[in-house]
C-alpha cells in the first residue's frame, strides 16, 4: 500500500496548461484541430469515469460553466467550488494543501485564482494536471485558445491580421495571452487605451523582442478602426484597481456603437471575452460584425479539447473515438 508521502512524491500524470507561452505553434494548431473535432461532435463518453475539479477562487460565468459543461458532455463528473468562502481556505488552509487534497480526488484541476502566479505554483505542487482558468491580471490561456479558434473560424486563417485591442490593456489578462499566442502569425496590433490603461511595458517589450509590429493610440473612432480584421473589446477591470477614483474616470471611456461600424471591412468581427458592461452598446449585438456570443460558445469545444489534452488523450484518439452520442 502506498503512503500519503509516496503519493505526494509520485510523478504527475497529464499536461498542465498554465501559460500560453508554453505552447509551440505546432501545439496551438494541434489543439485547434482537436477543438474542431469536438465542435463536430461535442457529446461523447470519452471521459467516462474521470473526475474534473473546478476550483474558482474568483467569480466566473463562462469559464467555469463551459469547463463544467465540457466535462459533463464528455461523460466526466465534476467536483469543486465557485466561492472560496465555503472552503477551508477561510480557516487558513494554504493553496498547497488545497491542491494536495484535490489531487487525491480528481484527475484534472481547473483553477481560477486572484493571485498572479497562483496557477504556476499550483502546477508545481499538484500531482494532477492544472488548467489555468485565469490568475489575477496575468494569463487566461483557455480563453486565448477559444479566441484563436474564433479568429480562425471567422477569418479562415491567423496570418497577418490587423488586430485592434481596445479598452483595459493594463489589467486585461485576455489581451496579454492573445498577444503572446499570435506571435507566430505576423499580425499587426493596434493598442487603443487611455493612458492609465495602456498595454504594460513588459508586453510591448515582448512585441519588440518577437518582431511583432504595433501602434498605440487613445483615439477610438470610426476611421481609427476601419482597417480592422478583429476588434477585441475589453471591460475595464474594476476589481484590479487600487484607486477607485481612477476607475471612475475611465470606466466608460470607450463605447463601441453600431454607427462606428459603417466603414468596417465586411469580414471584420468583434470579439469580447465577456462579461461586458458598457463598452459594447446593445445595438451592436445584432450587427453582422458581432461575434462575442458565438465566441463564448466556441469556449465549450475548446475546453473539451483542453481537458482531453491535459489527460493525455490524443487527436488521433479523438478522431477514432467510438463513444460519440448523436
Ligand atoms: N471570459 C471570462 O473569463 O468570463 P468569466 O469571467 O465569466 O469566466
Amino acid at each position: 500500500m502506498r503512503t500519503n508521502l509516496q503519493r505526494t512524491m509520485a510523478v504527475k500524470t497529464g499536461k498542465d496548461l498554465v501559460t500560453i507561452e508554453s505552447l509551440s505553434k505546432k501545439e496551438i494548431e494541434y489543439l485547434l484541430e482537436m477543438t474542431a473535432e469536438f465542435e463536430a461532435h461535442p457529446n461523447r463518453r470519452i471521459l467516462a469515469g474521470k473526475v474534473v475539479a473546478t476550483l474558482f477562487f474568483e467569480p466566473s460565468t463562462r469559464t467555469r460553466l463551459s469547463f463544467e459543461t465540457a466535462a459533463v458532455r464528455l461523460g466526466a463528473r465534476i467536483i469543486g467550488f465557485n466561492d472560496p468562502k465555503v472552503t477551508s481556505a477561510t480557516k487558513g488552509e494554504t493553496l498547497n494543501d488545497t491542491i494536495q487534497i484535490v489531487s487525491n480526488y480528481a484527475d484534472v484541476i481547473v483553477m481560477r485564482h486572484y493571485l498572479e502566479g497562483a496557477a504556476t505554483y499550483a502546477s508545481e505542487v499538484s500531482r494532477r494536471p492544472i488548467i489555468n482558468a485565469g490568475d489575477g491580471a496575468n494569463q487566461h490561456p483557455s480563453q486565448t485558445m477559444l479566441d484563436l479558434y474564433s479568429i480562425l473560424k471567422t477569418q479562415g486563417h491567423l496570418d497577418g491580421l490587423n488586430i485592434y485591442m481596445v479598452g483595459d490593456l493594463k489589467y486585461g489578462r485576455t489581451v496579454h495571452s492573445l498577444l503572446m499566442a499570435l506571435r507566430y502569425y505576423g499580425c499587426h496590433f493596434h493598442f487603443i487605451a487611455p493612458k492609465v490603461l495602456q498595454m504594460p511595458e513588459e508586453y510591448k517589450l515582448f512585441c519588440r523582442e518577437n518582431n511583432i509590429s504595433f501602434t498605440e493610440t487613445s483615439e477610438f473612432n470610426e476611421s481609427e478602426i476601419a482597417d480592422a480584421d478583429i476588434i477585441y473589446m475589453t471591460r475595464v477591470q474594476k476589481e484590479r484597481f487600487t484607486d477607485l477614483m481612477e476607475y471612475e474616470q475611465v470606466k466608460n471611456i470607450y463605447v463601441l456603437r453600431r454607427s462606428m461600424l459603417r466603414r468596417a471591412k465586411k469580414t471584420m468581427k468583434i470579439l469580447h471575452p465577456l462579461p461586458r458592461v458598457t463598452e459594447i452598446a446593445p445595438d451592436v449585438d445584432n450587427d453582422q460584425h458581432a461575434y462575442y456570443f458565438q465566441q463564448a460558445q466556441n469556449g465549450l469545444y475548446t475546453r473539451e479539447a483542453l481537458i482531453c489534452h491535459s489527460l493525455g488523450i490524443t487527436l488521433e484518439q479523438v478522431r477514432n473515438d467510438k463513444t460519440i452520442i448523436s
